[in-house]
Order: structure tokens, then C-alpha cells, then sequence
């Protein structure tokens, strides 16, 4: 099949790109390189030795979108480009609906000339909001708390009506919960600017001693141990749902949201711990006040993706943190400076 991919230079979309080559896929990634590096597309060749097209480009610009999918004249779309931090989200929320919302029917818009209607998107588990009850399944209400998870709302929103609207047309919106680890073989993985928001890259800069602690938030939760409780999926497994996914839109028809986790919640001290166990020695952290906006458990209903997809995840939170710790301790400062490796 030939898949273009937005947003294939970043975390996730990296780990797909070697799953769709290995797969013998024709991969074609636009990325504007805005939160990754062209190094990670260098390495996702050499792993897989294979080759794959790269556009320097921006989702926001609606006519380099069209071009480059008339050029390409793609049989599924995989639609990873997006901003993603929650705190960002707050303080420049036009940045956020113009890329993630403004970005996607580009991109549909730029489908629909290339009769292109195929396309899986990467939402988020927090389109969700606060838990009426656990675990979430995709009939749960959507009850976004933040600008970044009603970006991800609305562009489910816009995907649904185009595919209703569009004979033929198949999309799978697929809701991830918390990605984390790396490719086993520790050459591509996670590479946060700045201080990392997510838990697993900040375990992972302490571990190797980029930051001297952790700072837990909160240890007052309705949880086993007081601290908050997460679906984490490793990245690898995340990969392979959108293989199943590309899959599916290829044999039905019309909108299907599904949820991409493991079912099993797993809490900050847990993580903590399972890292420690791979990287062989303490972890430093301090208990912290609990962060604004934070609920205390987060876990999928997987059912719908065993159903649909015929998916599910293989790896447990030992490969999460063993996978995760070779791609820190080989790259302690991530990827070069941008620069082919
Ligand atoms: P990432 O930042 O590593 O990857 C996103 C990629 O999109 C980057 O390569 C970035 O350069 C590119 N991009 C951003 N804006 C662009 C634009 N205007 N034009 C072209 N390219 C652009 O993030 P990720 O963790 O790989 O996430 C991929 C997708 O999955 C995002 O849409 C994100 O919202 C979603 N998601 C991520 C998580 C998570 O915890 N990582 C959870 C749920 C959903
Ligand atoms: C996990 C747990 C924290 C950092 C976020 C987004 C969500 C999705 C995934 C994109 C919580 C605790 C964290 C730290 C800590 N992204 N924590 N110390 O908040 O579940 O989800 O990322 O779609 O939209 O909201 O993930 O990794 O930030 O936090 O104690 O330094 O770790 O309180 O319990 P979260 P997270």
C-alpha cells in the first residue's frame, strides 16, 4: 500500500515508519520538523534498509499539503502531525486549533483532491475528560478539560462528518493512552525539548542524569499506593495497532473510534520501580504537591481493538522500561543536532 504519513519524524510516528517499511509498505512522510528531526528518519532507513520519501512541509499550508498528496497519490493516510502538550495548550490555544484542527481538514481537503479516503488518526485517550467510570470505553461521554484535548475532540468531529459525507471513505480514530519505550533496538525513541511533561522521559533523564529527581505528583490518590494510576503502552505495540488499523479501513467502510491501550492500570511508584529494576539502579524522586488538571486512574476498555483491529498488546511495562532505557543511556542528549547521523 502507499501510505502518506504526517508527522512520521516524531516519537510515534517514527516506530510506524519502521513497521509499514519492514511490512513493504511505500511510505511517503511530510513533517515540518517543528518537534523532531530528519536524524530519526535517517535511522528508521538504516534499521529497516529501506527508503522513504521526506517532505519538508507544514499542514497549516494548504496548497504544499494538496501538492504533495496529488504527487504521491497515497492509498491510506496516517495522521500523526499535531502539537501535544497539554500545558501549551493553555497559553497559545490558537496554535493548537490552527495546527491539530485547522491542519486536519487540510488535510482532508488535500485527500479529497488525490481520492484518497482512507485515513487513521492519532487522538487521545483525553478527549475522554474526567472518568464517569473505568475503564473507559469509546461510548464513554467526550468531556475534553484542556484546548489540546478539544483540538483532538473536534478534529475527531471533523474526520466523522467527512467520512459520512464521503462515499467509500473509511476513518479510524484511534485513542491513544499513555505511549511510551522505544524500538528494542535503541536507536530511535523519545526525544523531549526542554523539561519533559510526560512521566516515562522524566524517569528516564533521571536515571541517566540529566535531572537530579523526580517529583512524584501526589501520593493522596484513591490508588493502591496514593499515586496516580495509567494505561502505558509501549510505543512498539502502539505501532502495530496502526498496521491493524490501516488494515480495517481497507475492508469497511464509515467512522470507527477505538482505544489503543493495554486495559491494565499501572501507578507512578510502580513505573518508578519497574524502571529502576531496568536500569539497575534508584531512582531519585520527592513527593510533590498533585498537578492541576491530573485525575487519579486512566485505563481503556480494549475491546473494540481486539474486535475490529484484531490487536492487541504484547509487551509488558518491564520491555516499556528496558526498551526506554537503552534508547536514553545510547542517546543521553537524544538525537544530533538535527544532522544526518
Ligand atoms: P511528536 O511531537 O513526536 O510528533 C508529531 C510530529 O508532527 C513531529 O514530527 C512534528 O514535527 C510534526 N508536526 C507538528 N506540527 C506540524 C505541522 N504543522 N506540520 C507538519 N508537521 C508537524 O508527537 P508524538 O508523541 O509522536 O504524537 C503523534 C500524535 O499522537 C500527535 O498528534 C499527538 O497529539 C498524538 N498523541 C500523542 C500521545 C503521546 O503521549 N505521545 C498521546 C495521545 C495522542
Ligand atoms: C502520568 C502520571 C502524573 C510527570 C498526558 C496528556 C495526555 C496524553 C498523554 C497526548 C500522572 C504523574 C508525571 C512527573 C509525575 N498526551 N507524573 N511526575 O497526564 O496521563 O497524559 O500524556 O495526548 O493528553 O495529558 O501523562 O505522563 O504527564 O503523567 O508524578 O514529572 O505521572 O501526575 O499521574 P498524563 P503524564
Amino acid at each position: 500500500m502507499k501510505v502518506f504519513v504526517t508527522g512520521g519524524a516524531g516519537y510515534i510516528g517514527s516506530h510506524t515508519l519502521v513497521q509499514l517499511l519492514a511490512a513493504g509498505h511505500e511510505v511517503c512522510v511530510f513533517d515540518n520538523y517543528c518537534n523532531s528531526s530528519p536524524a530519526a528518519l535517517a535511522r528508521v532507513r538504516q534499521l529497516t534498509n529501506r527508503d522513504l520519501t521526506a517532505i519538508d512541509g507544514d499542514i497549516r499550508d494548504a496548497d504544499a499539503l494538496t501538492r504533495a498528496l496529488a504527487d504521491f497519490a497515497p492509498d491510506a493516510v496516517i495522521h500523526f502531525a499535531g502539537l501535544k502538550a497539554v500545558g501549551e495548550s493553555n497559553a497559545m490555544p490558537l496554535a493548537y486549533y490552527q495546527t491539530n484542527v485547522t491542519g486536519t481538514m487540510n488535510l482532508l481537503a488535500a485527500m479529497d483532491a488525490a481520492e484518497c479516503r482512507r485515513i487513521v488518526f492519532s487522538s487521545s485517550a483525553t478527549v475522554y475528560g474526567e472518568a464517569r467510570y473505568l475503564p473507559f470505553d469509546e461510548d464513554h461521554p467526550v468531556a475534553p478539560t484542556n484546548p489540546y484535548g478539544r483540538t483532538k475532540a473536534m478534529a475527531e468531529g471533523v474526520i466523522a462528518d467527512w467520512a459520512t459525507a464521503t462515499p467509500a471513505a473509511s476513518a479510524v480514530l484511534l485513542r491513544y493512552f499513555n505511549p511510551v519505550g522505544a524500538h528494542e533496538s535503541g536507536r530511535i525513541g523519545e526525544d523531549p525539548q526542554g523539561i519533559p511533561n510526560n512521566l516515562m522521559p522524566f524517569v528516564a533523564q533521571v536515571a541517566v542524569g540529566r535531572r537530579d529527581k523526580l517529583a512524584i505528583f501526589g501520593d493522596d490518590y484513591e490508588t493502591r499506593d496514593g499515586t496516580g494510576e495509567r494505561d502505558y503502552i509501549h510505543v512498539v505495540d502502539l505501532a502495530a495497532a496502526h498496521l491493524a488499523a490501516i488494515g480495517y479501513a481497507a475492508r469497511a467502510e464509515g467512522c470507527q473510534a477505538i482505544n489503543v491501550g493495554t486495559g491494565q492500570g499501572i501507578t507512578v511508584k510502580e513505573l518508578v520501580a519497574a524502571y529502576e529494576r531496568a536500569c539497575g539502579h534508584p531512582i531519585a524522586y520527592e513527593v510533590a504537591p498533585r498537578r492541576p488538571g491530573d485525575v487519579a486512574s486512566s485505563y481503556a476498555a480494549t475491546d473494540k481493538a481486539e474486535r475490529l483491529l484484531q490487536w492487541r498488546t504484547a509487551l509488558d511495562v518491564d520491555a516499556m522500561c528496558a526498551s526506554s532505557w537503552r534508547w536514553q543511556s545510547e542517546n543521553p542528549d537524544g538525537y544530533p543536532g538535527g544532522a544526518e547521523d
